[in-house]
């Protein structure tokens, strides 16, 4: 497939603004787990577009659906009734075993109306300065709210005055939260990743999670699990907290559940389904016909394509391919996650090995300056699996050879 005429960026005259590091190439199509630069170079995609792509590229099935409903209807209202809301809202709640859903447009927006339904949970109840327990290392996004929400000092410099009403607990620490329990009267919910993305692949255990819940019950808070990166399939469960065998009151979806396009969700089990009423929360673009259809046809074509299994068991191989090349190696100090979201924790911080990767024909991510991140899409095979190993493994241990000797 030949580019597309795009205009040769240069940083100088860029007009975009400047609020990210980008690599010097531009991506120009894909299929598959392979996308190609403008210049006709090939990458082995494990990033997925920071775990969004979950059909890969040019999927031939969600393609035709797509270009259908482009066809069809892209935006109308949510002044009207929307048949595919209904139909995508119904299957969330049939795999997750909630009540209802509020859609959105990105992961910030599901948060923002997870905190919004905390603290309208207070007031409803005569808490008037509601407080919600969130975590060091956490990342929610980057509008005022959810910034306020994310435990990473570097997010939010120079954005102050923050919001207000969070109580922040180290993650897998339950005598942390038992201690907030016993001293915070004004808690209405807690709010956590069931594996902190941004912030180092962090699994919550599932001790943790499942002592949380507890708590929840125990005082009247809302358990709210933002699965925004970690959720839709990528553990090998629908939903991350699947594995330790709980139901959250709130979750905020978004990246995997449209395949690429641009789709965030709020699943609400029956504590939370009426705590917004006509009024409370709306949004023009969120849960358009296209938006929809995308979200449907994915867990449609995830089902069918046996994805869940697939992220799991090729999960597997890519960590059992990790371990035997880099486990062993000094210099490497963790490598963790489950199904298609492993993290490789380094000594030193190796932001440098982004590019690196990039030369030799791989995309990743680094992420909390020290972890090798891989979210591939979810139709990755075990073939692609020991590739991006063999791609990784010889330039991890370059990197750590020259950060010895240094
Ligand atoms: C767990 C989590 N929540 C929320 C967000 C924010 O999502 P978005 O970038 O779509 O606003 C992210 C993005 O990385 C995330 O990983």
């Amino acid at each position: 497939m030949n580019a597309p005429d795009a205009p040769q960026a240069s940083a100088a005259a860029s007009h975009v603004m400047n609020t990210y590091g980008r690599l010097p190439f531009a991506l120009s199509h894909g299929r598959g787990c392979r996308v190609w630069d403008s210049d006709g170079k090939e990458y082995l995609d494990a990033l997925g577009g920071i775990a969004v792509n979950t059909l890969g590229h040019a999927h031939p099935k969600l393609v035709p659906a797509l270009q259908e409903q482009i066809g069809r209807l892209i935006h109308c209202s949510n002044y009207y009734q929307m048949p595919l809301q209904e139909a995508l809202a119904a299957k969330l709640c049939e795999l997750s075993g909630l009540a209802n859903v509020f859609f959105c447009n990105s992961g910030l927006e599901a948060n923002e109306a997870a905190l919004k339904l905390a603290r309208k949970f207070g007031h409803d109840k005569g808490i008037v300065k509601p407080e919600v327990i969130v975590y060091e290392k956490a990342f929610h996004g980057r509008s005022i709210a959810t910034l306020s929400a994310t435990g990473n000092a570097k997010v939010q410099a120079g954005f102050g005055p923050l919001v207000e009403g969070f109580v922040r607990v180290p993650l897998n620490d339950i005598a942390a939260i038992e201690e907030v329990a016993n001293t915070r009267p004004n808690v209405t919910a807690v709010f956590l990743e069931v594996i902190q993305g941004e912030g180092g692949v962090n699994p919550a255990t599932v001790e943790y999670l499942q002592a949380v819940r507890r708590l929840c019950d125990e005082n009247d808070w809302l358990l709210m699990l933002d699965e925004v990166q970690c959720g839709i399939g990528r553990t090998g469960k629908w939903f991350a907290h699947q594995w330790a065998d709980i139901r959250p009151d709130v979750m905020p979806l978004a990246k995997g559940l449209g395949s690429g396009v641009p789709v965030g969700a709020v699943v609400c089990g029956p504590r939370a389904a009426t705590i917004f009423g006509p009024g409370n929360h709306g949004t023009t673009f969120g849960g358009n016909p296209l938006a929809m259809r995308a979200g449907v046809e994915t867990l449609r074509i995830m089902e069918e394509d046996g994805l869940l299994e697939n992220a799991a068991i090729v999960g597997d191989v890519l960590k059992a391919a990790l371990q035997r090349e880099l486990g062993a190696l000094p210099g490497v100090r963790e490598i963790r996650g489950q199904g298609l979201m492993i993290g490789i924790e380094l000594e030193p911080p190796c932001g440098v090995l982004l590019g690196r990767a990039a030369e030799a024909g791989l995309l990743i991510s680094v992420t909390a300056d020290r972890v090798i991140r891989l979210v591939p899409p979810l139709i990755l095979s075990a073939a692609e699996a020991e590739q991006i190993v063999a791609i990784l493994a010889p330039l991890v241990r370059e990197f750590l050879s020259e950060n010895r000797s240094a």
